[in-house]
């Protein structure tokens, strides 16, 4: 049975573009009011003026940097100053650097570490309850295909996805009789501003997806009867997410490092 939005709340990080923003353009079309986080308020509110206009609802907007911890706390104390109850919380928000680590920006890997898995944790961790609770909506947290192998020249991301998704899976266990739908949801190379932020092309293996496609399997997931706990968007991440669970590490590290132009 669908998954029905209409006049609940879904709370959308990373928000200001990319699969944050076709998941806020998805949601409010199927009625949901949004809370909408990301660095770039300008663009946020700029989104929230758009589609409170073409579609009715309520957008509110929270500018702050999630990767800085004291952030995470702020997020539901601007949820609960606004009198907001979440039912959806999509943590999309991340990033990823491309290089060997010896040579990487300590400062920026720590970041990333903190963004992909610090706020990811500590915002599921504060809404589950209530999300659980409510049980109509929806915890989609967003991994990646570098999830299923370790990545020379991003191993710092990949890690940070294997933990997404290893994290998000436990989680749909454990709250299997709740009526929440949980899922990690897997997409590859998506046209975003990912790969500007990454700074290299190497990072992108295999042929670009839009970001409707990607949103559209992560919405196909949750309406499903039975919603995986993990979702991998497009049939040949699917046999690369496959493989590379499959491959002894010894095997698969040469293909993936050739990928990766190392
Ligand atoms: N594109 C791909 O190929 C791909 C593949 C697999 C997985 N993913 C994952 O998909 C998710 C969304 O990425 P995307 O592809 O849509 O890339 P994107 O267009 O670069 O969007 C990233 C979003 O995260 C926000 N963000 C980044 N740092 C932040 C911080 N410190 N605090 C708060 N918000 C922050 C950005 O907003 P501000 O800059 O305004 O803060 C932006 O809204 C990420 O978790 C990424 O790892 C992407």
């Amino acid at each position: 049975m669908s998954v029905q939005f209409a006049g609940t709340t879904a709370l959308v990080t990373g928000a200001s573009s990319g699969l944050g923003a076709e998941f806020a353009r998805v949601l409010t079309a199927r009625g949901a009011d949004l809370v909408l986080v990301a660095r770039r308020l300008e663009r946020l509110e700029a989104m929230a003026r758009e589609l409170e206009a073409r579609h009715g609802i309520m957008a509110r907007v929270l500018g702050t940097d999630l990767g800085v911890p004291a952030s995470w706390g702020q997020v539901r104390a601007f949820t609960d100053a606004e009198g907001v109850r979440v039912s959806t919380l999509v943590n999309n928000a991340g990033f990823g650097t491309y290089g060997v680590l010896a040579e990487a920006d300590p400062a920026r890997a720590d970041e990333e570490v903190r963004l992909n898995v610090g706020a990811l944790t500590a915002l599921t961790r504060a809404y589950l309850p209530d999300l659980m609770s409510e049980g109509t909506g929806a915890l989609v947290n967003v991994a990646s295909t570098a999830s299923f192998q370790p990545v020379p020249a991003m191993a710092v991301y990949g890690a940070t996805k294997a933990y997404v998704r290893s994290f998000t899976a436990a989680v749909a266990w454990e709250t299997r009789n709740t009526g929440l739908r949980v899922t990690a949801l897997c997409p590859g190379a998506t046209r975003t501003e990912f790969f500007d932020v990454v700074g290299s092309e190497h990072a992108k293996v295999g042929r670009y997806q839009s970001p409707e496609q990607v949103v559209r399997t992560a919405m196909r997931a949750l309406d499903a009867r039975h919603t995986p706990p993990v979702v991998v968007s497009g049939a040949a991440n699917r046999v690369v997410a496959v493989l590379g669970r499959l491959a002894p590490a010894r095997a698969g590290l040469p293909v993936t490092a050739a990928l990766m132009g190392r």
